[in-house]
């Protein structure tokens, strides 16, 4: 369920079929996604008009625009708050954000990728990009309470502390967390394509060394049924509130038992020291390689289920749209993808006739990367670079090659990479309206000063 495209659009198609039936719920999910939904399982024609319409209309009464956070305008959700009128570039994150680490966007505070040659194979948090919706919660780690509800359990649920899941067995994982967009903003500047969204670089991502329990222990420690087929982690910061005041709720996201019961786990430690406060203080969920809105933050509760749920960010957002796929999107994404990056700013001027360490990133969501190769040409010859780390899947290596340029002027550094399942970066990223799961070659400008 949890491994190809396709068995994902088949488990999409299963769960619209149970809500369908009755058998799903779909909270605070707009109408107009529900029938996209309906389309995506090859439904929409058989439904009646008025019937789809109604049985739509009542998916939304749930609806209700509450107390939360009202981001500002110009804002589009699914990973892509923008900085607009009401919200000031960087607030509500905690931590300083030094300018010569950080760019910020609206809610959200992106690495710039070149300050990571300063670090080791671990983003420390004081580099670590922040993904908020809307602002830190500052929780009180002594009162806070992990609720594990729902259907899905042979009880009546059970509450963990933080004590009660520090008793559980540790796991200890290295990881990245990647926003769904990091690199959008190539789609417009390489591709000349729009895309709404975050204009992200390549720093919407950070690797950290997470301790915590398994989701699965925890699942197990509260009664899981057999016949659990959805889990909804839910996170405590405000609810989503747009402009024109339609209240998505709090963030949450669904995922397949069977991802649940895998790799999952329930993070209160980032590099050896408590989970900082923008980085889900007291826990929150790491769901290795993939995309960044799995990982809920400042987690509060589970809903277990024994039907499919659905939630905004598994219908609106974090699907794929445009002319290359169906009118109603893709099935919902899952794992992350292929990237590399140089660890140099953006037009960074080098010296001709000098040896340079030219030094940068690259990760897969699929596999290990095997390769990365570097053309200082424009792409017309490649040379392998050296590989840093033992990059394992959901997890990046460092690399480096040397480079001494000739000539003067305007130049492009290009670096690709492959990873052990034999994909290499594509030339072209196939489109979509969010501009999510960028991988193409990066062609990073840089001058050469003679
Ligand atoms: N969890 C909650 N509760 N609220 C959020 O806004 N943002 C998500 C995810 N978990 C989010 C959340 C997104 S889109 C990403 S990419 C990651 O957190 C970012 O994690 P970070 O801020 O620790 O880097």
């Amino acid at each position: 369920m949890t491994g190809s495209t396709e068995s994902e659009a088949s488990y999409d198609r299963r769960r619209f079929n149970q809500w369908w039936a009755g058998r799903a719920r779909a909270e605070g999910v707009a109408r107009r996604d529900i029938l996209r939904l309906a389309a995506a399982a090859g439904l929409a024609s058989t439904l009646p008009v008025g019937l789809s319409a109604s049985r739509a209309g009542a998916v939304g009464e749930g609806v209700a625009v509450g107390e939360g956070v009202t981001v500002g305008e110009g804002v589009t959700v699914g990973e892509g708050v923008t900085a607009g009128q009401g919200v000031t570039a960087g607030q509500g994150i905690v931590k300083p954000l030094p300018p010569e680490l950080f760019t910020l966007h609206g809610t959200n505070a992106e690495t710039r990728f070149e300050a990571l040659a300063d670090t080791g194979f671990t983003t420390p948090v004081s580099h670590f990009f922040v993904r908020n919706h809307t602002r830190t919660p500052r929780l009180d780690a002594a009162a806070w309470k992990l609720r594990i509800w729902g259907d899905g359990l042979t009880g009546a649920g059970r509450q963990f502390t933080l004590a009660d899941l520090k008793s559980l067995p540790p796991v200890t994982r290295t990881a990245f967390v990647e926003c769904a967009g990091n690199a959008r903003s190539f789609f417009r500047t390489l591709q000349n394509q729009p895309v709404s969204g975050t204009p992200w670089n390549t720093g919407a991502i950070g690797t950290a060394r997470w301790r915590g329990a398994r989701l699965s222990d925890v699942l197990r420690g509260a009664g899981l049924s057999r016949r659990a087929v959805d889990v909804m982690p839910r996170g405590l910061d405000d609810e989503l509130v747009m402009p024109d005041g339609t209240n998505y709720g709090r963030v949450r996201r669904p995922m397949p038992i069977s991802k649940a019961l895998d790799d999952v786990l329930l993070a209160y430690e980032m590099n050896g020291a408590p989970l900082p406060p923008d980085h889900g203080f007291p826990v929150r969920l790491l769901a290795p390689s993939w995309v960044g809105i799995s990982s809920i933050k400042w987690l509060g509760d589970i809903e277990v289920s024994t039907t499919p749920l659905y939630s905004p960010w598994n219908t609106d957002f974090y699907r794929l749209y445009g002319d290359a796929y169906p009118p109603e999107g893709s099935a919902p994404l899952t794992r992350q993808t292929l990237k590399s990056a140089f660890e140099l700013p953006w037009n960074a001027t080098l010296s001709a006739h000098t040896r340079h360490r030219l030094t940068g990133r690259a990760w897969s969501a699929s596999g290990a990367v095997t390769r990365v190769e570097v053309s200082t040409d424009g792409g017309a010859s490649w040379r392998p670079a050296r590989l840093h780390d033992h990059a394992r899947r959901g997890s990046w290596t460092r690399w480096s090659i040397p480079w001494t340029p000739r000539g003067s002027g305007p130049a492009e550094l290009l670096c690709r990479a492959t990873d052990s399942t034999g994909r290499t970066q594509p030339q072209t990223t196939t489109h979509n309206t969010q501009g999510y799961l960028f991988d193409a070659v990066l062609r990073h400008a840089v001058t050469v000063r003679a």
